[in-house]
């Protein structure tokens, strides 16, 4: 007989990622979803549409993430909003080797904690690791930066990948997943959950565990 913890529970969130043109933010998101790498990837018009599930063993709970991937230049910054105003998470990407790509990732942390839903799970993530000899973002001053935000609040989350060799791209999501309210969720204490997914539920409970998928651009 199949008992309760034979069940994975399922849980579906919205993620977005934001930062300057180049830095990577499609590159990660393709590595994520389709675990390949492209030396001359186009820059995002718009916005990109991609989901992709992880399965948390620890907790028996498989996420599903769905991911907005905005465009960093400059004309398509107005339609950020529509991306992260419902998000429960988002990556703030910034290239190790450019250190305005850094600022502007600042700038989108301090958008987010304005306007962002409360409490959504936000990471800064240096993408480009593999140029590790041509950093200039140093990693003390990052780590500073960070302690000093979640000082207030002990939401923001930082990591380094290289979309490139693949180094670090899934442990994001994982650690994502992990800061992600699912419990509460599922137990339906979460306000916030419900605030944010006031046009359809984050959630479904306790569908049986599947295998990964994943689905192109919209
Ligand atoms: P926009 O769509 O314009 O906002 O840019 P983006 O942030 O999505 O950057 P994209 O993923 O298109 O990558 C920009 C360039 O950086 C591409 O030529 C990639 O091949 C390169 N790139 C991305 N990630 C890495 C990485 O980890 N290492 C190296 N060396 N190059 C990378
Ligand atoms: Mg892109």
């Amino acid at each position: 007989m199949a008992s309760s913890t034979d069940t994975t529970r399922f849980a579906q969130f919205k993620l977005v990622l934001l930062g300057e043109s180049a830095v990577g933010k499609s590159s990660i998101v393709h590595r994520f979803v389709k675990n390949t790498f492209d030396n001359f990837r186009e820059s995002t018009i718009g916005a990109a549409f991609l989901t992709q599930t992880i399965t948390l063993p620890e907790s028996k709970t498989t996420i599903k993430f769905e991911i907005w991937d905005t465009a960093g230049q400059e004309r398509y910054k107005s339609l950020a909003p529509m991306y992260y105003r419902n998000a429960h998470a988002a990556l703030c990407v910034y290239d190790i080797t450019n250190p305005s790509s850094f600022t502007k990732a600042q700038d989108w942390i301090k958008e987010l904690k304005k306007q962002a839903p409360e409490g959504i799970v936000i990471c800064l993530v240096g993408n480009k690791l593999d140029l590790s000899e041509e950093r200039q973002v140093d990693e003390q001053e990052v780590l500073q930066y960070v302690q000093e935000l979640n000082h207030q609040e002990n939401n923001v989350l930082w990591a380094e990948c290289s979309a490139k060799s693949g180094e670090g791209v899934l442990d994001i999501f994982n650690k994502i997943g992990r800061a992600l309210p699912v419990e509460e969720v599922i137990n339906g204490a979460s306000s916030r959950a419900r605030q944010v997914g006031s046009r359809k539920p984050g959630v479904d409970l306790a569908r049986q565990a599947h295998s990964p998928q994943n689905s192109g651009c919209c």
